[in-house]
């Protein structure tokens, strides 16, 4: 059975390479019910693009280390279930590593 597939819009960001943020979308196939903000960018990490940086650590919601902006809305990324098209960014632009990985996390 395939999934329908959902737009994940990604914040981008290498401080040492690149002149500017920039977004990128990935089409993601969404398992309803079941795919949390975590499991969409471990799709596009593993199947999609191996380079997309950002941090996870417990998934059990206890170390906060996957903090992240969701559609504008400040949350862990591993409790956030997914339901449809997302934005994904840091929560401050300022300490980014790399993508969506950050000093803080
Ligand atoms: S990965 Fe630890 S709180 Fe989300």
């Amino acid at each position: 059975m395939s999934h329908p597939t959902i737009n994940v819009r990604c914040f981008r960001y290498d401080p040492e390479t690149d002149p500017a943020p920039r977004f990128q979308d990935y089409r993601v196939p969404l398992v309803e019910g079941e795919m949390s903000v975590q499991d969409c960018l471990n799709h596009i990490r593993e199947q999609l693009d191996p380079g997309l940086a950002y941090c996870m650590n417990c998934r059990l919601g206890f170390c906060q280390r996957c903090i992240l902006k969701v559609n504008g809305k400040v949350v862990l990324a591993c409790e956030t279930a997914v339901e449809g098209d997302i934005v994904v960014e840091p929560v401050n632009a300022s300490e980014v590593i790399r993508d969506l990985w950050c000093e803080s996390t």
